[in-house]
């Protein structure tokens, strides 16, 4: 048993076929002119660009934004490398920020605090990389305002969270630009894909042509910026939109994997699940989080204990400022992401687990419970 496997049929198939007879085998054509209004209209921005992958998305948003030899960006320690490998890419410096314990995601305080350092020193913040973790959104009524009196631009990272809202705005849509995937584990998939949603119409061209190898629009093929062979393919497009249709119905299945989680552990001494408590959350990913003290066992034993039951759990990421190939960066850290490291556990949260495996998953944590009662 996977923890986010892909939840692909019938109507993906069908799409993928439409596609393919149309003749549009390309990085062009019109499931990519779809699926991006598509995206657009669900997130509530004005455009969207489709993309190899969401890390593409970041840097070529970033490059937008103006990141650069000379320029820092800021990003959560807790996330997935992607978000500080685009910034690496650029040739900024990714400057570390710990997180809320609650949430797994930046801690809004300690972002106004760096941000001050930072401006104060005289250095140059291309842009604050907030992540929505595992589906659910970054604290933006406190984020936002920081970032502006900063004047340093939000690009959201939310390559987990399509479909999550907080206030009743779309998960994309809170920065300048927002990034998403459609990786294979993620909520909907292309098997690999991205897209980046912005208001800003000026920034989208940019990335779009960014992303098309930069080719001026003449016949013979003329270069006055370095390009990235970045689109997305027409084909995976088509099972995007497929995908997306039956969106509100993978959501539901994901919620509904939560709240079963949640009774599970409800009562328990230092157990919790991570970000419990937002309505918003779109649910990708279930963490929960052991403080062994109280608890009695670690997180380390039911990840042991399903194991042993061929169900797959992880770790939630290891922080980015204790990765080798971050050694040395800059960081600004409390603790927190280093015990959610430690504490936290990720559950099989697929959309397509059927009802006879999630009651598996259920059954083998409510055993190892009862084992510790
Ligand atoms: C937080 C975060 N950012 C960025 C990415 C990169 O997305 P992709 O794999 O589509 O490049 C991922 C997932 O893979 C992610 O989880």
């Amino acid at each position: 048993m996977f923890l986010s496997a892909p939840d692909v049929g019938p109507l993906e198939e069908s799409y993928l076929i439409r596609a393919l007879r149309s003749g549009w085998v390309a990085p062009v054509g019109p499931e990519i002119d779809g699926f991006e209004q598509e995206i657009a209209e669900r997130v509530g921005t004005r455009g969207a660009v489709g993309l190899s992958s969401g890390t593409a998305g970041l840097h070529l948003a970033l490059l937008a934004l103006g990141a650069g030899p000379g320029t820092v960006v800021v990003v959560p320690t807790l996330t997935f490398a992607a978000t500080a490998n685009a910034v690496v890419y650029t040739g900024a410096e990714p400057v570390f920020v710990d997180c809320e314990p609650a949430t797994g995601n930046i801690d809004p305080d300690l972002l106004a605090a760096v941000l001050d350092d930072l401006t104060g020193a005289g250095r140059r913040v291309a842009a604050v990389v907030p992540v929505d973790l595992f589906g659910g959104c970054a604290d933006y009524s406190r984020i936002l305002p920081v970032c502006a009196s900063a004047g340093v631009p939000v690009l959201e990272d939310a390559a987990e969270a399509l479909g999550a809202t907080r206030h009743g705005r779309a998960a994309g849509s809170f920065g300048r630009a927002g990034v998403f995937s459609f990786n294979g584990n993620k909520i909907i998939t292309t098997s690999g894909g991205g897209m980046l949603v912005s208001d800003d119409l000026d920034l989208l061209d940019r990335c779009r042509y960014l992303s098309t190898q930069a080719r001026q629009p003449v016949a013979h093929y003329e270069h006055t910026d370095i390009g990235y062979n970045y689109r997305l393919s027409n084909l995976l497009a088509a099972v995007g939109r497929a995908q997306l249709r039956r969106l509100d119905g993978m959501l539901g299945r994901r919620r509904e994997l939560r709240e079963h989680y949640g009774k599970l552990f409800a009562g328990r001494p230092g157990v919790r699940l991570l970000g419990d408590g937002d309505p918003g959350a779109n649910c990708w990913l279930t963490v929960v989080t052991v403080d062994p003290a109280r608890a009695g066992w670690h997180a380390d034993d039911l990840a042991r204990h399903l194991a042993a039951e061929r169900i797959e759990s992880r770790p939630v990421w290891k922080p980015l400022h204790l990765q080798p190939v971050f050694a040395g960066r800059e960081g600004v850290l409390t603790g927190a992401a280093e015990r959610l490291y430690t504490d936290g556990l990720t559950l099989p949260s697929g959309s397509g687990m059927t009802d006879q495996q999630v009651s598996r998953v259920l059954d083998a944590t409510a055993r190892f419970l009862e084992a510790r009662a």
